[in-house]
């Protein structure tokens, strides 16, 4: 793995992909309490396990700064998270909520709020040195879960994996020699609403990092 770079953080006024900047500067001067920024990894980067979802939600980790906080997606990967250990205290939805994550770390693959949740491939590409960078800042890391398809497609990439050998399949675990990358539906409001994603199949993906990270 090449050095890690610390420094290599998106700034809170991060230029980079100009339909974000226009999106956030709205959502700036009509909710200018929000974060309205690019929203910052939450937990320990001594972690062995890293969750990547896709893009903060606007009124939920864009809102609040912390991912998966104050929208529905978080209500399930949160409580999944305290039942398999790898949080503890109590979920309540807002940063202040003094929950803390044990050997788990979150990011997303694009870190600003996308209008309509729906990252162009571009933005992707040009938020995937975070990615990165937050990858090689894991010294430690042994599991990554990434959270639907463009998730995976760009936790793949950032290790320089091919997407052919190793398509997303939910459920699926993929050797990546010093790490393995596990996949699962996006556990949105979507999805389990309509039941392509229940508790059981969550819980599961879950069940099988626990034995990867024992
Ligand atoms: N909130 C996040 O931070 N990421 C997602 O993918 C969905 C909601």
């Amino acid at each position: 793995m090449p050095a890690p770079n610390s420094a290599l953080e998106p700034g809170h006024d991060c230029p980079i992909c100009p339909r974000l900047v226009a999106f956030r500067d709205t959502a700036r001067a009509a909710w200018p309490e929000w974060h309205n920024g690019p929203v910052p990894s939450f937990g320990p980067s001594a972690a062995r396990l890293l969750i990547v979802g896709l893009a903060p939600g606007l009124k939920g980790a864009n809102r609040t700064g912390r991912p998966f906080t104050g929208d529905y997606a978080g209500d399930l990967l949160y409580s999944t998270l305290i039942k398999f250990g790898f949080a503890r205290g109590q979920f309540a939805a807002r940063p202040d909520d003094g929950l803390a994550l044990i050997d788990c770390r979150i990011t997303n693959a694009v870190r600003c709020v996308p209008p309509e949740n729906k990252p162009t491939p571009a933005e992707i590409t040009a938020c995937r040195p975070f990615l990165i960078n937050t990858i090689e800042t894991m010294p430690a890391l042994r599991a990554i879960l990434t959270l639907g398809k463009i998730s995976h497609d760009s936790v793949l990439r950032a290790l320089g994996a091919k997407l052919s050998a190793h398509p997303f399949v939910h459920g699926a675990r993929h050797d990546l020699g010093p790490v393995a990358v596990f996949d699962s539906y996006h556990c949105s409001r979507y999805n389990t609403n309509t039941g392509v994603l229940t508790t059981p199949m969550f819980e599961n993906v879950f069940a099988a990092i626990r034995q990867e990270v024992a």
